[in-house]
């Protein structure tokens, strides 16, 4: 179907945020054991961190890196984690049902951001633990020397503080698999008094309290709207999370999440704009989206047999294989985030490594690129300058679960400085292809750099040890004639299309 598109620098949502492109370290399953971290591996260096990892996690380009859980946080003591790694306490993991060894902690994880350029976010444990122990935790990491925990923190070698500026106050606590769910009240409480420690200790710290774990909790909405009706004052972001998959093999309305992303965005910023109102407020509160990705929860249904299963160490948790399609649906994710640069305060991809994850590892072997790895990868790379929306006829798909939505769903970053133009589209059918033309007559005269495109006419192709380029970006279809730019677009595809001034 013949589509057209005009992208104007006035049609500005506001500057690339590159904190969009963050991703997340759990312990969970092989994510760091195995994953981030292999002291035996032949690339590992000498805190044991994997060399072949650390690569492709540069080359991903994430900014930022949430740690250490997710619900693994729920249960976790940071003390643990911390001093000469033979003295460290081997415990059970409640959330994982996983033996956890403490051999990666605090320190080593701030280390290793440090050596691969990742920003840390780090989450407190609100779930068996309260504000005395919060308060003690951002005194061991951000501490000036000459008081308790930060000087432990110096015994352990690192005397000068880590200075994170990013806190997550607890995780998905609306949760009842969560270790010490709470109601929303119950949390709302303990999340202001540590919110106001924290910022009593540093008023330039970023602080994140838990909204909904999905948009699916019966009190999605409320939850958001008691949470910060407490926290408002101390608190600079609201969490949102959500997982994808093609439910009873719905492919169609799959490859459509973007929007229902779109307008889970929508809803929250609605809430915590509602707030704001009641309290005659000009401050924002914007989201962490600090979860999102495509995730098989349906095959995770071997809960059950997790329940059953041998407690061990690093066990091969979650670890989905994905596919072209998959690639189009998170790099048509990525878009949605990129169109909400404005409210979006920060988002994490979960997880990095093995663990619904970017990247694979095997055990003393081999790392490769997931079909995933490839539009985040291009994206944050690319992403570059002021976010700019299209105006015009994207067409339409009509879906079973998110009614009718536009069929090529797209955002625009421009680089004043540079010239650089770059357009994000995905296609959203999965039967049809889109003729597309872009009108770009405000952006003077151009030249086509790049057209790239990942997709693949089998939805169901993977990447693995043995083939890990099945799926790679491959060169587009597209011609530039003046200020018209045509590109086809293959059924669910994603692209990235680069231009540059003359
Ligand atoms: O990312 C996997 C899990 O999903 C996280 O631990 C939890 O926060 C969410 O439910």
């Amino acid at each position: 179907m013949p589509v057209t598109s005009t992208i104007d620098p006035a049609f500005s949502v506001g500057l690339v945020n590159p904190w969009l492109f963050g991703t997340f370290v759990e312990h969970l399953g092989r994510c760091v054991y195995t994953g981030i971290y292999e002291p035996t591996h032949p690339s590992a260096d000498e805190d044991g961190f994997r060399g072949d990892v650390a690569a492709l996690v540069r080359e991903l380009g994430a900014t930022v890196v949430r740690y250490p859980g997710g619900n693994f946080v729920s249960n976790y003591r940071w003390e643990d984690g911390v001093g000469p790694r033979a003295s460290r306490p081997r415990v059970f993991d409640l959330a994982w049902r996983s033996i956890e060894t403490n051999q990666v902690g605090t320190d080593d994880f701030l280390a290793w951001c440090t050596r691969v350029g990742l920003e840390p976010m780090l989450a407190v444990n609100l779930g068996n633990r309260g504000l005395a122990e919060a308060v003690d935790y951002l005194e061991y990491v951000n501490g000036a020397p000459g008081t308790r925990y930060a000087d432990q923190r110096v015994g352990n070698g690192h005397v000068k503080p880590w200075g994170v500026r990013l806190w997550c106050l607890g995780n998905e606590m609306d949760g009842p698999w969560q270790i010490g769910h709470k109601t929303p009240v119950e949390y709302a409480r303990l999340a202001q008094e540590v919110a106001h420690a924290y910022k009593t200790f540093d008023p330039d710290l970023q602080l994140v309290a838990c909204g909904s774990s999905n948009p699916a909790m019966p009190t999605f909405g409320d939850w958001e709207r008691i949470v910060l009706e407490h926290c408002f004052d101390d608190v600079d972001l609201i969490s949102a999370h959500v997982y994808y998959e093609p439910i009873g093999g719905d492919d169609v309305s799959f490859l459509a999440v973007s929007a229902h992303m779109d307008r889970y965005i929508r809803d929250v910023v609605s809430t915590a704009d509602h707030v704001a109102a009641k309290r005659h407020s000009q401050k924002r509160i914007n989201i962490s989206f600090d979860e999102w990705n495509v995730w098989f929860a349906a095959r995770h249904a071997e809960k059950e047999v997790e329940q059953t299963a041998e407690v061990t160490e690093a066990p091969a948790l979650i670890q989905d294989v994905y596919t072209a399609l998959d690639a189009v649906v998170v790099g048509s994710l990525l878009i949605t985030l990129l169109r909400h640069t404005d409210r979006v305060g920060v988002a994490c991809q979960a997880q990095l490594v093995n663990a619904i994850a970017p990247i694979l590892t095997v055990p003393g072997g081999a790392a490769w690129r997931q079909t995933i790895f490839h539009p985040f990868a291009l994206t944050a790379k690319y992403a570059r300058g002021t976010v700019l929306m299209l105006g015009g006829d994207h067409g339409q798909v009509d879906t079973p679960a998110h009614g009718a939505v536009e069929q090529v769903w797209a955002v625009a970053t421009h680089d004043a400085q540079s010239g650089e133009l770059a357009i994000f589209a995905a296609n959203r059918s999965l039967t049809d292809p889109a003729s597309w033309t872009v009108r770009l007559g405000a952006f003077g005269e151009l030249r086509l750099v790049e057209h790239l495109v990942v997709g693949d006419e089998d939805h169901s192709a993977v990447n693995s040890e043995d083939f890990p380029d099945r799926v790679v970006p491959k060169a587009g279809v597209s011609a530039l004639a003046g200020d018209q730019l045509s590109v086809t677009l293959p059924p669910a595809s994603w692209h990235c299309i680069r231009l540059a001034s003359r």
